[in-house]
């Protein structure tokens, strides 16, 4: 059975609604475990709420990034994921651990990239004075927040607009495009071509 790992570190929203689908559309993969770099992450009761495992590998107790990756790649692959799904995971990886799941990380990303890559994606859409704005799922290469993009979703800018009701409006299609990348990814439905993803439709099932 394919697994999933998914890496939080707050909320994790997203990490809920790939949970939600997973056991809804019934997909050919489970949530194995959901780990976080946090020890507060509110995601991490939900995941135990649902039965699934949790485990915190907390940055702050590693000198650099090679050893807090190669800690993290180590409970990682006590689970043998096909993929590794990061949701809200704010951490930006080694060379070495994107190598290791290359093909198999994926990220969603809260802008239409490449516009906005890095933080306050939403505030900085505001200043940009841009009228359309969105979310990203991407698989992860090491150019930061660049890699083949697997779907995005679009929303308008209101003259009113907060960074909080941008940020709300974005999340929203971030729950909707994200657990089906991630569907697509674990059912092997990903066509890479250089930055240029194809997205295969789901076999009809019959009747
Ligand atoms: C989401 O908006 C996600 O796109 C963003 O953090 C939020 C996490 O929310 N990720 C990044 O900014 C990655 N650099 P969640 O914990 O509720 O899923």
């Amino acid at each position: 059975e394919n697994k999933i790992v998914i890496l939080i570190s707050g909320q994790g929203s997203n990490m809920q609604a790939i949970v939600h689908a997973c056991e809804r559309e019934h997909w050919p993969a489970r949530v194995a475990a959901v780990v976080s770099n946090r020890p507060d992450a509110a995601g991490l009761a939900y995941a135990a709420g649902h039965g699934i495992a949790t485990a915190v590998v907390d940055h702050t107790a590693y000198s650099c990034r090679e050893d807090f990756d190669a800690a993290l790649a180590a409970r990682i692959d006590q689970y043998s994921p096909g993929a590794i799904v990061l949701a809200g995971f704010m951490r930006v990886l080694t060379p070495a651990f994107v190598q290791r799941y290359a093909g198999r990380l994926i990220n969603i990303h809260p802008s239409l990239l490449p516009a906005f890559p890095g933080l306050r994606t939403h505030q900085r859409a505001l200043d940009a004075g841009v009228k359309w704005h969105g979310a990203t799922a991407h698989l992860v290469t090491n150019d930061l927040d660049h890699g083949p993009i697997v779907a995005q979703a679009v929303v308008p800018v209101h003259d009113d607009d907060t960074e909080a009701m941008l940020a709300e409006r974005v999340l929203e299609q971030e729950h909707r495009i994200y657990p089906a990348a991630v569907r697509a990814l674990v059912e092997g439905r990903l066509q890479v071509r250089g930055l240029r993803v194809f997205v295969r439709p789901m076999q009809e099932v019959s009747a």
